[in-house]
């Protein structure tokens, strides 16, 4: 992330703090995958917001109205660490190369905060989120109370950190919004490839792989989250990610997928045929969950909430549903009584930022927040219908998602995914080219 939008960030959250607060963000480590061997390095998305500092091990210090304000702490030089494991940008290139005012060895850490926090009331981070911050927040406080003799006083309140960051971190700038349409528009065009080198007796793992090329191949080192392609029924199973069974002739294959683009996530879904041509049941469902995206996708503008459009969502999936016969009764009803989760068991959309599941308030379990502009969301309606459900076996194990990513503008919506088709004709054509 440039250093520039890091550091509008800090400003607007200091803006936000109360007077004479501090707030403590302490970055992600590195997580073990096997033995000696490790994962991929992924920064803690507050301190990125804020920093834009990828290395582990980083904890950021933000002194409201007091010098220095921002300081940070990182991990020191060290010669051989830095042959065997990898360059380390060290404390003394910290400050310029980071726009910070101060920065200090992680390993003093212990020793300079008591220093840094002393004098304020008001300690503000993120309680419970980890254990390694909770550690060093207990430490700080148990020795800040203790510490009257050596001239330190103990802050008088612990607050959230996550309640005026989050709330930031929810509206996306102009500048952030072009970071994720890129991210967008990568995982589109990632998409739109994979329809087109899809072929039955491929393994689900290869038809990542094209999905994982193309992002790579385009700027995007990693991928939002772990990619979905579930053939046949495996499309059923929501967070299915094995991806290792044969593609078969004759089925659907839906695919899950998006990139990380300089932090920011994409998340897109779309589900096509395997051989490239919709079967007369695959596209009898699929056109019920196409009517129903594209409808919730049209009405949002500030105003509505992600509850709304759910609602118009369950009046055409399960109206349709009714109407094929794979549910019987009064449509009404069987929205009420939320029979349709059977065949339709998660929310229509979440928030989209530097994590797949953005952070954000959602006023209600129902997500009945109304949108404003800059916030960034999922439309994501989708229908299963499990290899064992009670219905004519001809609907039997085909599963159907379609996920696009839109931003809310002043007087409506763009939607960042639009470049991969999802009209039946659209997806047979490109898959015959
Ligand atoms: N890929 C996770 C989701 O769609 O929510
Ligand atoms: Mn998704
Ligand atoms: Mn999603």
């Amino acid at each position: 992330m440039d250093q520039t939008l890091a550091a509008a960030h800090r400003q607007q959250l200091l803006a936000q703090m109360p007077e004479n607060a501090v707030a403590l963000v302490y970055g992600t480590s590195e997580v073990t995958r096997s033995n000696d061997t490790e994962f991929r390095f992924r920064q803690d998305s507050d301190l990125f917001y804020l920093t834009g500092f990828n290395e582990p091990d980083s904890v950021l210090l933000l002194r409201k109205g007091q010098s220095p304000e921002s300081v940070m702490f990182v991990r020191p030089r060290d010669e051989m660490m830095e042959i065997w494991h990898g360059r380390r940008l060290g404390v003394e290139r910290a400050p310029k190369a980071l726009g910070v005012d101060a920065a200090y060895s992680v390993e003093e850490l212990a020793q300079e905060l008591p220093k840094l926090v002393n004098g304020f009331d008001v300690l503000m981070h993120r309680p419970g989120f980890s254990k390694r911050e909770d550690d060093t927040v207990a430490q700080l406080l148990q020795r800040l109370r203790g510490g009257q003799r050596q001239g330190l006083a103990p802050v008088h309140r612990v607050q959230d950190l996550r309640q005026p960051l989050h709330e930031l971190r929810l509206h996306k700038s102009a500048a952030e919004l072009e970071l994720m349409a890129k991210a967008c528009q990568i995982s589109a065009d990632a998409h739109s490839r994979a329809m087109q080198l899809c072929q039955p007796g491929m393994f689900e793992y290869q038809l990542e792989a094209t999905i994982k090329h193309h992002c790579a191949m385009n700027g995007a080192v990693e991928m939002a989250y772990g990619t979905i392609v579930g053939g046949g029924d495996n499309a059923c199973v929501l967070h299915y990610t094995e991806n290792e069974s044969a593609l078969k002739d004759g089925e659907l294959v839906l695919i899950d997928a998006g990139a990380e683009y300089q932090g920011y996530a994409g998340d897109i879904t779309r589900t096509f045929p395997i051989n490239g041509k919709f079967s007369d049941e695959q596209k009898a469902l699929y056109r019920l969950v196409l009517e129903a995206e594209k409808a919730a996708i049209a009405m949002l503008k500030p105003g509505v909430a992600i509850k709304d459009a759910n609602a118009k969502v369950l009046q055409i999936m399960v109206g349709g549903l009714v109407a094929l016969g794979i549910m019987h009764g009064d449509v009404q009803t069987l929205i009420e009584t939320e029979a349709y989760k059977k065949f339709y068991m998660h929310g229509l959309g979440h928030w989209l930022g530097l994590d797949v599941h953005d952070v954000g308030d959602y006023h209600s379990a129902d997500r009945s927040r109304p949108l404003e502009p800059g916030m960034v969301l999922t439309i994501e309606p989708g229908l299963y219908i499990a290899p064992d459900a009670d219905v004519d076996p001809k609907w039997q194990g085909i599963g159907i998602r379609i996920e696009d990513n839109i931003a809310i503008t002043e007087d409506g919506h763009i939607n960042l995914t639009a470049a991969v088709v999802k009209e039946i004709a659209d997806i047979e054509a490109l898959m015959a080219g």
